[in-house]
């Protein structure tokens, strides 16, 4: 089907050639086991299409590292076909004119329709698509292994003093209760979820989408500070610096009860053939069911020459393919980011999470992660990482120091 598509888009663009460069070069940081296989879906779908794959990886997880070099692969005029990206960051180098268009095959194709329109603001600039949404992840979830789940006694936590209760449950029978990696980007993805849970989805899309002071140094902020605070009796005494997905093996292996993390953490656990609902269960971090914070991964398509303009556009089209956004996001752990795929090869977890995207779409309740770039751009979102890990790891010692904190470094940053 995406082939079919493609040669429709080269009748406009005119037949591709032998002059063209078959190569893809691909900017990312999908190097953990459950990322790497799901990539393995993409860079397959093109090799049937004749095209060849040059990896770029850039490990670290929420891919700050990658940014960093992307920036220098485009300052230096070298920009890959396509780089993994996400929210904002793609916004960057829209404004500054380093993206292609793939418009007509958008047009063509219908993406608009499908399409959530929250994700249109970053995937298009004047009606113009530059980039493509690969999936819809959402980082306010809990990954349970359900051996230890049995084994305390445990049920599912609905709020967060019955999330607190369970942990103090897997402390008093000697298991590691939270596996947390903690690295700033991590901590603020845990702390996004604990502000929607504290002060509701409409207090979150007030302090962090409209930057609403009075929300960002209110008695709520301070009390999501505070529950944050309490998370932190329950992590292990290794816990600082480790990799994401170093804490989900934790899980998978039984050694911690849960993790709270962003879905790719289910691409782990498929990696591992763990399977939901017998070996490990999902639930939405307790007090926001109802509510996704999302952070779709997109590629920007960069503005390459001629000769590498076909086999960018057959990477978008493959990317948008109803059977490719199927294929890869069971294996990623996300939900696709077309509204029209059927959620059959889908699991327990990721039915619930499409079915959870669409409610949540219809009812205004879908709203971006700030850790995750999606509710601010790069500096406000740095700013924010900063303090809430400053705040974690005892550098900033009170819930009132942090909500000054968090105003005056988002005040700089804007
Ligand atoms: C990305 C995911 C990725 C995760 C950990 C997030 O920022 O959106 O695709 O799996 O980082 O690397």
């Amino acid at each position: 089907m995406a082939s079919a598509a493609t040669a429709a888009v080269f009748g406009f663009v005119g037949v591709a050639h032998a002059a063209d460069n078959k190569e893809i070069q691909m900017l990312h940081w999908w190097t953990s086991g459950g990322e790497a296989a799901a990539l393995n879906v993409l860079k397959q779908d093109l090799a049937k299409e004749g095209y060849t794959w040059k990896d770029v990886p850039v490990a670290g997880g929420g891919g700050e590292a990658a940014m960093t070099t992307l920036k220098a692969m485009v300052a230096a005029g070298n920009p890959p076909t396509a780089s993994q990206i996400l929210g904002y960051f793609a916004l960057d180098y829209a404004e500054a004119g380093k993206l292609g268009d793939v418009s007509s095959i958008a047009a063509k194709e219908h993406w608009a329709d499908v399409v959530p329109k929250a994700l249109q603001k970053f995937t298009t600039t004047n009606g113009k698509w530059d980039a493509v949404p690969v999936n819809i992840h959402s980082v306010n979830w809990v990954w349970i292994n359900k051996a230890v789940m049995e084994k305390i006694g445990g049920t599912e936590p609905k709020s967060f003093d019955d999330f607190v209760a369970l942990l103090g449950k897997a402390k008093a029978a000697g298991v590691i209760p939270l596996a947390l990696g903690g690295q700033p980007w991590q901590e603020a993805t845990m702390f996004d979820s604990v502000v929607a849970s504290t002060g509701g989805i409409e207090f979150y899309k007030k302090a962090f989408v409209d930057l609403d002071e009075s929300a960002l140094k209110s008695a709520t902020m301070k009390q999501a500070f505070d529950n944050l605070a309490k998370l932190k009796e329950f992590v292990d005494p290794n816990f600082a610096g480790r990799d994401w997905n170093l804490a989900t093996a934790m899980v998978i292996k039984g050694d911690a009860l849960v993790q709270v993390m962003g879905d790719w953490a289910k691409g782990e656990f498929g990696a591992a053939k763990k399977v939901a609902g017998s070996d490990f269960l999902c639930y939405r971090f307790p007090g926001t069911d109802g509510s996704v914070i999302y952070n779709t991964d997109m590629f920007a398509l960069f503005n390459v020459s001629a000769d590498r303009k076909a086999a960018q556009l057959a990477l978008a089209d493959a990317t948008m393919s109803i059977s490719f956004q199927s294929a890869f996001n069971v294996v990623k752990g996300s939900v696709p980011a077309r509204m029209d795929v059927p959620d059959t090869a889908f699991d327990a977890c990721g039915k619930k999470g499409i079915a959870d995207v669409k409610s949540a779409n219809a009812k205004g309740s879908f709203v971006g992660s700030m850790a995750q770039n999606y509710a601010q751009p790069p500096a406000v979102a740095g700013a924010y990482h900063d303090v809430v890990t400053k705040f974690f790891h005892g550098e900033i010692k009170t819930s009132d120091a942090a909500v000054t904190e968090l105003v005056k470094a988002i005040n700089n940053a804007k």
